[in-house]
């Protein structure tokens, strides 16, 4: 089956008063738009037209950044100029996009929670010929909004009407509402879009329309009802936007503890649907998981931790920690207040400690920086202790230069490593010292004046005063 989804991303998105494309605002971390496309791929479609408009250079740069490989291969963006409603939008993608046969799947944009497997099942109805369309109904608590569902007498659907093209009594009796997930036979969709009018409340070119057009040329349209009524859920507010967030957030949590994490409490834990995580991890309140996290067996996450792109192995403890593309390999201790910034890389058994932060350097196995540390542009050896206060001074205003510090090396409190600058195998530093030179393998390096002492200083004082 070679099904072809169109996803309408064109909108404005007026209900979220926002300057930004309504598809590009985030759930757990990724944007509208991407779980839409996601499940689209996820379903086997293989090819997906996404109509971008309102803020279509935004949209597209998602699109751009998030998918690459075969999937960036299978999405195209085609642009709607004037955005004249859902079905115009679905004109110009068949235009543009060149598609007139097939099995295809439209779904609104602002449709973040539909499943891979629904639109599947969709394409399949239209697949075999029985059908020239399907539109998945469901029946949400609130139905203010929504197509509402007008059956014919036989049962059949017979049309859909638009909220505001609604009287107060379909509005009050029509509550099975239209999703905005429909499967079309493709030919009979491109010979019959052009078709729909703009005769409406809103004057747009409402695409459910087509359901009408179909059924007046004699052809088969069916409705599937969707039991869960949250996957039908579209977002055109902040509210509905939060709400979808917590079933999304809710959903995940779920399939997590099912696969063995403990949530000391499930309610105060944003997981993104990227991220895995293992068994008997558990994770404490406050813990967001942006993006593309892996987190291994039994550790621990929280409180209070942002992970974003970041990896960690087994048996990690991050407390208090918010890491970026970070690499934690096992039995990696964090935090509390740890900042693990891109390109930090720590090996087995090593720690970074009380306010301290990380940038683009390797941590050896075993190695610890436990307290007030900066560390940048490092490639540090292995059994490494840092003191208390240490920092690499990377940057000269210009430029950043690197620092390298050997296995077992001892770096005393208060070490400032003015970088470039290379620190030998079983070295030590002074504490307080300022290393501007290398540091031979197993010298001391000591850089401070000589402590004085002034007798009886307080009497003295006290005399003056
Ligand atoms: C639409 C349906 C409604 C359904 C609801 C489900 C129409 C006319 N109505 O209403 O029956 O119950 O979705 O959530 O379709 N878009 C474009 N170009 C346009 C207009 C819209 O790409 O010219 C996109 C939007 O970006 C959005 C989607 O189409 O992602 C749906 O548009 P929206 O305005 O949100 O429609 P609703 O009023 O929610
Ligand atoms: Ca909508």
């Amino acid at each position: 089956m070679d099904v072809t989804a169109i996803i309408m991303a064109a909108g404005q998105g007026t209900r979220m008063k926002s300057n930004h494309a309504k598809v590009s605002h985030k759930i757990l971390g990724k944007p509208m738009i991407r779980w839409v496309v996601d499940a689209a791929i996820a379903s086997g479609a293989g090819r997906v037209v996404v109509v971008v408009g309102s803020h279509s250079d935004e949209v597209r740069a998602i699109l751009a950044d998030a998918y690459s490989g075969e999937h960036a291969a299978a999405i195209e963006c085609v642009e709607q100029t004037e955005r004249l409603g859902t079905g115009h939008a679905v004109r110009v993608a068949l235009e543009a996009a060149g598609i007139d046969a097939g099995p295809v799947v439209v779904l609104n944009g602002d449709l973040p929670l539909i499943q891979a497997s629904t639109i599947r099942s969709f394409a399949e109805t239209v697949a075999d010929g029985s059908h020239a369309a399907a539109v998945l109904t469901f029946t949400p608590p609130e139905p203010f909004g929504y197509g509402r569902i007008q059956l014919a007498a036989d049962g059949s659907v017979e049309r859909i009407v638009e909220q505001k093209d609604c009287t107060p009594e379909q509005a009050a009796q029509l509550l099975e509402c239209n999703a905005g997930c429909y499967a079309f036979d493709g030919a009979l969709l491109a010979a019959h879009i052009g078709e729909v009018t703009c005769d409406n409340a809103q004057s747009e070119y409402y695409l459910p329309d087509m359901v009408e057009i179909l059924k007046s040329h004699g052809h088969a349209v069916t409705i599937s009802h969707c039991n869960d009524y949250r996957d039908g859920l579209g977002v055109n507010s902040r509210m509905q936007l939060a709400e979808v967030t917590d079933i999304a957030r809710g959903r995940i949590n779920d399939r997590l503890m099912t696969e063995g994490v403990t949530f000391i409490d499930p309610a105060q834990a944003w997981i993104g649907p990227d991220a895995q995580i293992g068994r008997d991890t558990v994770v404490w309140p406050q813990t967001h998981l942006i993006g593309r996290c892996h987190v291994g067996e039994d550790c621990q996450l929280g409180p209070n931790t942002r992970l974003t792109d970041t990896v960690a192995g087994d048996r990690c403890v991050i407390d208090e920690t918010v890491a970026v593309e970070a690499v934690l390999a096992d039995d990696v201790e964090c935090g509390p207040r740890a900042y693990l910034r891109p390109g930090t890389h720590m090996l087995d058994g090593s720690k970074a400690g009380t306010h301290v932060e990380i940038k683009k350097s390797t941590i050896g196995k075993g190695s610890k920086v436990p307290h007030l540390s900066y560390i940048g542009d490092t490639q540090m050896g292995a059994g490494v202790n840092v003191g208390a206060g240490s920092i690499t001074c990377n940057y000269d205003g210009k430029n950043k230069h690197a620092t390298t510090i050997g296995d077992r090396t001892f770096i005393g409190s208060d070490t400032m490593m003015v970088a470039p600058v290379n620190i030998g195998a079983d070295a030590i530093t002074g504490a307080s010292s300022c290393i501007t030179h290398d540091v031979p393998a197993g010298a001391l390096a000591i850089e401070r004046s000589d402590q004085r002492i002034v007798k009886h200083y307080t009497e003295l004082r006290r005399a003056r005063l």
